[in-house]
């Protein structure tokens, strides 16, 4: 059964460890996280975008294929089915799919709005048991479309967020989705310390996980992150090891050509991507 995200978040930040959310575009790709998090007996969060909710033919379908293989696949480890950035719209059909926790993202609004809009889904939340995740200070790089230019969130506006009782924050940190560029200049530790003395127990999530060095993601750790988002390094993973099926003239080769052979390579590579991120972030073993 699908659970919020709340217990295993409080747990990994009394725990100093971070537990990953992946995000999800296919069959191939859940069933690569969901089976991987219970080889290793970790917690794990599944995220869904609005672009790849809609792709996987709607939030309905994707509630349906992930209750279905907790069920099938015998996952016991603590699964959260996230909506991940979701606009006030999306975040009601989330919740009325079947989400076990949704992020809204009004960090492009004015802070009074946010503010506002985060309230009411608080509400709407805790009546149903549903984790919710804000976000102040927009994440860098491109996401469906959106382009953010990788802020530091202002401390104080994290505080008047994390008061209203959500269950998580996402702040900017100079953070960016995708791949990071030669010339980024590295996580805002200053700002991270700034706003775990102001927001306390907090859980803090850091977005932008593909690609940022083990000991920033640890450091990151120490000062109060305790999810971690990752997307972009599973589809590098998955992409590279099919290109090389394809090359070495594998899809060609008897009946190289069915999808379950097609995809295979991939299906590890994901499983080798999210192990790999579940030991630097510590959740190994603490489902
Ligand atoms: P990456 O694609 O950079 O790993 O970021 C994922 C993310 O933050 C999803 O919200």
């Amino acid at each position: 059964m699908l659970v919020s995200a709340a217990e295993m978040l409080k747990k990994a930040k009394a725990g100093h460890y971070a537990v990953g959310q992946f995000n999800i575009n296919n069959l191939e790709w859940t069933k690569a996280v969901l089976l991987t998090a219970q080889e290793n007996n970790s917690p794990v969060i599944l995220g869904v975008s609005e672009g790849a909710g809609k792709y996987m033919a709607g939030y309905k379908t994707v509630v349906g294929m992930v209750n279905g293989m907790l069920e099938e696949l015998n996952i016991t480890v603590p699964v959260a089915l996230h909506l991940d950035h979701g606009s006030y719209d999306a975040c009601y059909k989330c919740i009325e799919a079947g989400f076990s926790s949704i992020m809204f993202d009004g960090s492009h609004y004015p802070i009074e709005e946010n503010i506002e809009k985060t309230k009411e889904l608080v509400k709407v939340c805790a009546d149903k048991g549903i984790s919710l995740e804000a976000e102040v200070g927009s994440i860098g790089g491109e996401e469906d479309g959106v382009i953010g230019m990788g802020e530091c969130a202002d401390p104080k506006e994290c505080k008047a967020i994390a008061d209203l009782g959500i269950d998580f924050l996402a702040a900017g940190i100079g953070n960016i989705h995708g791949k990071y560029p030669e010339n980024w200049a590295g996580l805002s530790f200053e700002t991270l310390d700034a706003i775990q003395q102001l927001t306390g127990e907090m859980p803090l999530v850091l977005h932008g996980g593909t690609g940022i060095p083990t000991d920033m993601i640890k450091k990151a750790i120490d000062l109060g992150v305790s999810k971690i988002n990752v997307n972009t390094e599973c589809q590098l993973s998955f992409a590279a090891a099919t290109r090389k099926y394809v090359e070495e003239g594998k899809d060609q080769q008897g009946k190289g050509y069915d999808p379950r052979k097609l995809l295979a390579p991939g299906f590890e590579a994901i499983k080798e991507t999210v192990k790999e991120k579940m030991e630097i972030f510590g959740s190994v073993g603490k489902a």
